[in-house]
């Protein structure tokens, strides 16, 4: 059979988190957390099922939720955003993405992308018959670099898919770069996906933001959330997408016939959840700002690099100092030497960069990143002896 996705395999994080399990190794590769959900969300998903609410839900999603989403957008970033024509319900903002991209996108179009991208990226832009343009930030630092973007624009440019806080690199675009690229695509018939899926991961006072929060994209943008990452509950799929309502109309186009309708018993959960915790997300940036600095203070003396973490619940690992750059190579010693899974970054790029990174999630147990931390240090001990 012709595949339309000829070169995709298995993503790296299921191919980590498999070898993980082989290995018996502490898994930090794939992005979600080993600590309990809070009970109180259990609860109200278990008294949303006894309520009844377990056939379909409205497409859009549940009016309820929608509005405690527009209402949280307005204690987060005092945003005035309409629950009935801007926001939608999606299955994880995997969905919200790749519905906006088959909603804006058509065949021989073209998005641009920042490498190291989000897996999901591409592959959504090409069963929409369209083209990735993938452009590396640069190093140091991963950094935009915006006359390249300009000279990549072309009249087939449809797209730009923006994500910050930024998985894998670890940064939080700033208001000037959200500036560079409003004036880039200022007149042109140009959507921006813009990922926000820790939009509430940032650290050190560093503020978020959002393309909502930005009076020119505002009108041109998409922005993608997820209740997976807000609720340490990667496993519940419930994410939104916030967009101009002609944008939106467009979108559940896509959303009605790729997933119809999300978890009706989840949407009550949360919508319920939410009332309750009014400044839900607001804790997350001490919560995992703590972590990324526990993990960073027990490697501080391991040998390896800890280049800044800005935001995202990730922290990157240079492994310069012990190896060649082939990080993928480099993964596979510290599964099987340290027993520690990890995520390489290459697979995030359309053309490996020599770069001597792996990428940690911090989204663990305290004693998991003891435990990961010790291993690594050890592992590092053993390479600089030998
Ligand atoms: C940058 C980025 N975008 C999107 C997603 C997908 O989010 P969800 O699990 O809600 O589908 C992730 C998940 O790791 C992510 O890191």
């Amino acid at each position: 059979m012709r595949s339309k996705l000829p070169d995709v395999g298995t993503t790296i994080f299921t191919v980590m988190s498999r070898r993980a399990r082989e290995l018996d190794a502490l898994n930090l590769g794939q992005g979600f957390p080993d600590y309990d959900i809070d009970p109180r969300l259990t609860e109200l998903v278990a008294a949303a099922m006894r309520g009844g609410h377990n056939q379909y839900a409205p497409m859009e999603g549940l009016p309820v939720l929608r509005e405690r989403i527009a209402g949280k957008l307005r204690s987060s970033y005092g945003l005035d955003v309409d629950p009935d024509s801007e926001v939608t319900v999606t299955l994880g903002a995997t969905e919200a993405i790749y519905s906006a991209i088959q909603a804006v996108l058509g065949p021989g179009e073209e998005a641009i992308a920042f490498d190291p991208a989000y897996d999901s990226y591409d592959p959504a832009v090409r069963l929409a018959g369209g083209r990735c343009i993938r452009l590396p930030l640069l190093q140091p630092g991963f950094r935009y670099d915006w006359e390249r973007v300009r000279a990549a624009l072309t009249a087939r440019t449809r797209l730009v898919l923006f994500n910050s806080p930024h998985n894998p690199a670890c940064t939080v675009a700033s208001a000037a770069d959200l500036d560079a690229l409003a004036e880039l695509i200022a007149g042109r018939d140009i959507v921006v996906l813009s990922d926000e899926v820790y939009e509430h991961v940032v650290f050190d006072g560093l503020g978020h933001h959002s393309v909502l929060t930005h009076p020119a994209l505002r009108a041109s943008s998409f922005a993608v959330f997820s209740f997976g990452k807000t609720l340490h509950a990667t496993g519940l799929r419930v994410g939104y997408c916030v967009a101009p309502a002609p944008l939106t109309r467009e979108l559940r186009k896509v959303h009605q016939f790729n997933t119809f309708s999300i978890s009706h018993p989840l949407q009550h959960a949360i919508a319920a959840y939410l009332a309750e915790r009014p400044a839900c997300g607001q804790e997350l940036a001490g919560f995992f700002q703590a972590k990324r600095d526990r993990l960073r203070n027990a490697l501080a003396m391991s040998g390896f690099r800890l280049p800044p973490a800005q935001g995202t619940y990730f922290q990157l690992l240079d492994f310069g100092a012990f190896a060649d750059a082939d990080d993928c190579a480099f993964a596979e010693r510290l599964l099987t030497e340290a027993r520690v899974a990890t995520i390489p970054l290459s697979p995030f790029y359309a053309e490996p960069q020599p770069l001597s990174f792996v990428r940690l999630c911090v989204a663990k147990r305290d004693a998991t990143l003891d435990e990961a931390a010790a291993r690594l240090s050890a592992f590092a001990a053993r390479a600089q002896r030998s």
